[in-house]
Parts: C-alpha cells; structure tokens; sequence
C-alpha cells in the first residue's frame, strides 16, 4: 500500500465514523450511541482503565460494535524502522533522562548515516544534536528559542569537543529561511505544531537534500482550524479543529496512584458542580471552570462548589442538596470515561491521518518519504518518524 492509498482508506473510515470520535465528552449527560449502551455498561471502571491502556484491546472490543474498527489496527499501524543504536560515552547523558536518553539513541539510530551537516530545529539544549555530530556529522547547527538553553548547550558542545553551533530564533516570527541549505540533512525531534510545519516548508523550499522529523503536539501555535498541508488531504471531508488534533496525543501515561486519585476526584467535583450550575441557571452547555491547586481536592465538594461559583459569578441557594450533585458528578464521569473510551478508539488513527499529510506534502515536494516508527511506545507515545531525501 502506497502511502496515498493508507491516507485515502484511513480518510474514509475516519470520516465514516466521525460521529464516534468528534465530540467533546463533557457534553453529555448519557451515552450519545444507543447501539453501544448495552457493550459499554457492562464494563466495570477497572474494565475502562484496562481497555484504554491496552490499543489492541480496545481494537478488538469495538471491531464487533462499529463498522470498520476492524480495518484500523491494519490502518495506523506503522512499520519499524531499522534502528543502529550507537553506545556513547556516559559523558554524552549527562543530565539527559533514562527514557529520554534512549528515545534520542533510537532517534539518532534510525537517521542512518551523518554524512552531511545537520540542521537541528527547535533544539532545546541540543542534546539530540551533540549525539548526531558525535556520531560523526560534519557539523551541526542548532536552532532554539530560549537563550539560557542555547547558551547551556554551547556550553556542553565546547566542553565535550563537538561540532555544534548553537544560533537562538524565533522560527515562527525571525527569518531563518537562510539556515536551510541544499547540501544539508535538517532534523527536528519534536517539534510542536506549526513549529515542525514551517520546518517541512522551509526545507522542502530550500531544496534541503534531507529531512527528517518526529512531530508533535499537532495543534500548537496554528488555527483552531486543521489546515491541511497535502493536495489530499485539502480534499478531504473530514473538516479537524484542536479538540480532535488532541485526540492523537491522548495515549494513557498510568499516572502514579495519588495523582489518578486526586485526578478522579476532580473529575468528579467539576461534573457534580456543572450539574449544580445548570440546574441554578437553567443552562445546558458545559461550561469548564478555571484550573486550581490541586489542594483544593483534598477539602470538600461543599468547599469547591463555593470557589467555582465564585469564578462563575453564580449564588448558590441556601439548603441545596450537595449530596445529589455530588452522586450526579459521580454518574457523569462514568458516562465521560465510557465516551472517552470510544473516543480513543481512533486516536492512533488520527495521528496516522496527520503524519501522512505531512508525508505526502514532501512527496509533493519532489521527495521519497518514509513512514515509520522509531522507537517502542513506551519511550514515547510520540514515536513516528518521517523521512525525506531528495532523489540524486
Ligand atoms: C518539546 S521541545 C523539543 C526539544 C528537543 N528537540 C528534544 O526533542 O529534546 C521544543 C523546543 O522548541 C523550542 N521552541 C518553542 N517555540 C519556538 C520558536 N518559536 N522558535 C524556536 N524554538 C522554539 C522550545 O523552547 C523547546 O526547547
């Protein structure tokens, strides 16, 4: 399967099932899918947890409940790339994460040989870039933001006797175009959103013989609108704001116990006073209220109710039943997580659907794209690597 045809099937499916998936959760009192009551009441919460931990499994719970959930795990399922880890001398991590240190070994394993400068886009403090020119890269040139992680990576590059030139931009507002060159291999390890897009179109401009890229965050820094790179994907039906875009980023990370606890409760407390605000003002949209200390969940209900009416400018009458509210809190996150659930069917699948809009944007660019996967999830649920090479 070419990678138009994988857009064009996985395009379709998501837009023949975009009732399952392009909704907000929070908006509903019950299920919004009478077909899938029956299937999804008679999973327990632990049940939920499970399937949502485990993609697979959701694939096949809901392959006999929604009409082409079947095709999805053969859809968004990338092949592996081939991965030379390189050993590195324990000065190269230092002070660089476990998980973190191994992402970026697979990452550099993965780019195959450095035989070209490197541009290395949105560097952070370059850490990727100073295991790419030990690596043998004639040079590299890093680009970042914030001046103290430029400065910090220069600092470390010099130390350690690498190639790497450090130059601190705003990508999105200053004129970088002139850093792309012909002869180059340009690389950006998650970048978030319009960050890693303008990269793809000042590259592909630049006639840049390599690219290479793992995206991220795909709604960052853009318009609540998707505005498709590709021809194909500017044909598409499916019409992508920021809540779906934030669908593809939504892989279970198992939180420590404390903070799921804490989690659950909020949860909770926020449905039961939104059921409490309705029924004050006679409103039927969910309304979010503002982030707070995570403190505030170890108090009561009664005491959240207050704050948050508070922010929203709303009387609580004497005597209400906070009780009632909070069992209707209780009831709601059950439906919210069972729609969720639903939700994240299609997740992969829409991460998949955005990647190779990007692909087939640089193929139309005149490259040969690669679609693969660089490292285990568990690294990184943002694990998708895209490659481009201009043909010789
Ligand atoms: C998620 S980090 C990735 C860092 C590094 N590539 C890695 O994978 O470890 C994104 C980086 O982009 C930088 N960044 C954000 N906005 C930027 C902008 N407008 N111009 C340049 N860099 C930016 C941030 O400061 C941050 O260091």
């Amino acid at each position: 399967m070419t990678l138009a045809e994988q857009f064009t099937a996985l395009d379709n499916l998501l837009y023949s099932t975009r009732q399952y998936w392009q909704c907000t959760a929070f908006d509903y009192d019950e299920l919004p899918w009478s077909s899938l009551s029956a299937p999804l009441e008679q999973l327990s919460d632990s049940d939920v947890a499970e399937l949502d931990s485990d993609q697979d499994a959701l694939y096949a719970f809901f392959s006999s409940h929604i009409e082409g959930v079947e095709q999805l795990p053969y859809l968004s399922t990338l092949s592996v790339a081939q991965v030379a880890r390189t050993d590195y001398p324990f000065w190269i991590s230092n002070g660089i994460k476990g998980r973190k240190f191994e992402q970026l070994q697979d990452f550099v394993g993965s780019l195959g040989e450095q035989a070209q400068p490197v541009l290395e886009w949105c560097a952070g403090k370059g850490h990727l870039g100073r295991m790419i020119a030990f690596n043998h890269a004639p040079s590299v040139h890093s680009i970042e933001l914030q001046t103290h992680l430029c400065e910090q990576g220069q600092h470390s590059a010099q130390q350690q006797g690498l190639a790497v030139k450090f130059s601190q931009a705003d990508v999105l507002t200053d004129d970088v175009s002139d850093y792309f060159e012909p002869q180059q291999h340009a690389v950006a390890l998650h970048a978030c959103g319009a960050l890693h897009q303008h990269f793809m179109q000042l590259a592909s401009k630049a006639k840049t013989q390599q690219i290479s890229l793992s995206p991220c965050c795909y709604h960052l820094f853009t318009d609540d609108k998707y505005e498709a790179m590709s021809e194909q994907a500017k044909r598409s039906q499916l019409s992508l704001r920021h809540r779906d875009l934030k669908l593809a980023l939504q892989e279970t990370v198992t939180a420590p116990s404390r903070v799921a606890k804490v989690r659950k409760t909020e949860v909770e407390w926020r449905l039961g006073f939104d059921a409490m605000r309705k029924d004050i003002t006679g409103s039927t949209t969910y309304i979010s209220v503002p982030s707070v200390n995570k403190a505030v969940f170890s108090d009561s209900f009664e005491a959240f109710c207050a704050w948050a009416a508070d922010k929203k400018a709303i009387k609580i009458p004497q005597g209400i039943d906070y009780q009632y509210f909070l069992l209707k809190g209780q009831m709601r996150k059950k439906v919210t997580e069972r729609i969720e659930l639903v939700r994240h069917v299609f997740r992969r699948a829409i991460e998949v659907w955005l990647v190779l809009d990007r692909a087939l944007y640089l193929q139309q660019q005149g490259y040969q794209v690669t679609v693969n996967t660089f490292c285990e999830k568990q690294l990184t649920p943002r694990n998708i690597l895209i490659k481009a090479r201009l043909p010789k």
